[in-house]
Order: C-alpha cells, then structure tokens, then sequence
C-alpha cells in the first residue's frame, strides 16, 4: 500500500523549531488524538476541499476505498479549518496517520485573529497513486454510504467534517452537497 512516511521525515524544515502551526482541514478538524500548544481557526488561500483524495487505510480497504479530503488549487479559494501549534516531534505520529498519499506542504495560513504565520498543511496531490479526482456529488456520496475502514465508517468521516465546518462558521458548498447527497440515499443503497 502507498505509504508516504519516508518522503515526509525527509522534510526537516522546522525541526529546529520550538513549535510550528499545522493546518487540518479535513478529519484534522475534528479527531485531535495528538498533542498540540494551542489551536485556532485559520484559513488557507488558494486551496479548497475536494473528496477527491482515496482511502485504503483508515474508512475504506484497498478493495473498497472510500473517499476523504484533499485540497486542490484554486486561485483566490479560501479554505477553511483549524490550525494547531505542534512541536516537530508530532509530526511522527501525523506522517503515519496521513501516510496513503498525503505529503508535508510549507505554507501561510492566517489564524482568525488575522495574524499571518508560517505552517504545513498535508496535502495529497493529484499524482499520488490514491488519489481518485472528481465524479458527480452522488457517485461519491454512494461511495462514501458503502465503504468503511478501521478508523469507522466512511460516512462518518464527511458527517462529522460537515458538523465540524459549521460550527466553525464556515461555507463549504462541496461539502455541504455531499452531505445532501449522502442523506438523500435510501439506507443500506447498494454501492
Ligand atoms: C487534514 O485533515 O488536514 C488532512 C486530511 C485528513 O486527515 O482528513
């Protein structure tokens, strides 16, 4: 299976750092099982969510993959989420938990007190061996109803981001149709 750990630890940027802002946009948002120093709501410029990202590790199987979240460009996109202050020693555990495809990306995020810092965003590029790209907001909210991994089920995923992205404040029309879509399903649809 695709593992992108090794790529990601040869990315030594901030290890001389006392801390460094992480941005999540997708389960980062809502399953904090790492340690952080403070976190903030913040946004990106010039990316936003797509579920165009493939998982064969945490809500589908490499037989059944289910969809998560990645950012592709766009100019002038605002994307929102949350921005953690970490210490360079967590980025062990996020290189494994992000391993099918997502790779450290050094970035500018502005926090939601309009401060502009230096960060990293994982991000996992159309040319990762998992990435799935686009399809119509039905066909993924099928595949979305039908796959689940050992992190849960997949709809699980793009439910709780949806709730997540709402109390933040935030407008995510992709996401939000998705969410539509997923609960328009008849319950148990086929894939
Ligand atoms: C992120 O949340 O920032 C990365 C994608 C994911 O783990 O869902």
């Amino acid at each position: 299976m695709l593992d992108t750990t090794a790529i990601n630890q040869r990315m030594t940027r901030f290890d001389g750092h006392e801390a460094v802002w992480l941005f999540g946009y997708g389960s980062l948002i809502y399953k904090t099982d790492f340690p952080f120093l403070e976190r903030r709501p913040a946004q990106l410029r010039g990316w936003e969510r797509r579920f165009w990202q493939g998982s064969h590790d945490h809500r589908g199987t490499p037989d059944a993959p289910g969809r998560v979240a990645t950012l592709v460009p766009r100019e002038h996109a605002l994307c929102a989420g949350m921005a953690y202050r970490i210490t360079p020693a967590t980025f062990a555990p996020l290189d494994h938990r992000e391993k099918n495809g997502y790779l450290r990306l050094a970035t500018t995020l502005t926090l939601d007190d309009g401060r502009e810092v230096e960060g990293v965003v994982y991000i996992a590029t159309a040319d990762n061996a998992a990435f799935l790209g686009p399809a119509s907001d039905q066909a993924i909210a099928r595949q979305i109803a039908a796959a689940r991994g050992p992190s849960g089920p997949n709809r699980d995923y793009l439910l709780q981001l949806a709730h997540a992205l709402r109390e933040l404040g935030a407008d995510d029309p992709h996401v939000f149709a998705l969410e539509r879509a997923l609960r328009e399903l008849p319950l148990h649809a086929p894939a």
